[in-house]
């Protein structure tokens, strides 16, 4: 059986490395994982005030996580910490009260800078999060990805072989994972 991963890029650069990243994983990724972008650029910030009528364009993101199997975030680091393009969109997506589109999702986190921390320290901002959001989070393998052109190529070509065997681990890993997950919490 095949798996829906919902992956959201933390950026919204027009020439972000970790949309290239996500590129790269989605071509190393098991043939069990389809992949879906849930765009985050079009929501307005956030408000309470909007609980009682979301916007469509929140509606459509509440809807691409619900009928995702799993959701994937490809990140980088802002200033140490999660982009706020991001952050708004898992606010949005945690709201009304009572209608958090991350229950029990399976989920994980991975993203790359140029700098050799490569995400950590916005990485484990994010999983508090998620955790927070009661998201069913890969823990092990962690990845801080320390992005560079000679080991990417535009399309997500990978050309370090370490770095290639490195992210298709990962993906394997998140497939089982995900399976793991959704044996005890089925998503219907
Ligand atoms: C950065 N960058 C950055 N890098 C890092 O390793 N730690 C950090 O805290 C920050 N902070 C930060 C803040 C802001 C506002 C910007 C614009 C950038 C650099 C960042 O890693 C680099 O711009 C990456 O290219 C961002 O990823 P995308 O957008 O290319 O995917």
């Amino acid at each position: 059986t095949t798996h829906t991963v919902g992956y959201f890029v933390g950026s919204l650069s027009s020439t972000s490395i970790n949309r290239t990243l996500s590129k790269a994983l989605i071509r190393l990724a098991p043939p069990e994982l389809e992949f879906r972008e849930i765009p985050t650029g079009d929501l307005p910030l956030y408000s309470p005030d909007f609980d009682a009528d979301y916007p469509p364009v929140a509606t459509a993101l509440k809807d691409a996580i619900a009928d995702s199997d799993a959701v994937l975030f490809v990140t980088p680091e802002y200033n140490r910490s999660i982009p706020g393009a991001l952050k708004n969109a898992i606010d949005w997506a945690s709201r009304p009260w009572g209608e958090n589109s991350f229950d029990h999702i399976p989920a994980a986190v991975i993203g790359a800078s140029i700098g050799q921390i490569g995400t950590a320290v916005a990485q484990q901002s994010l999983r508090g999060v998620l955790s927070f959001c009661n998201a069913r989070q890969m823990t092990s393998p962690e990845a801080y990805i320390t992005f560079s052109e000679e080991k990417f190529g535009a399309d997500g070509e990978v050309h370090d072989e370490g770095l290639e065997g490195f992210l298709r681990d990962y993906m394997t890993e998140f497939r089982d994972h995900i399976e793991r997950v959704l044996t005890v919490l089925p998503r219907d």
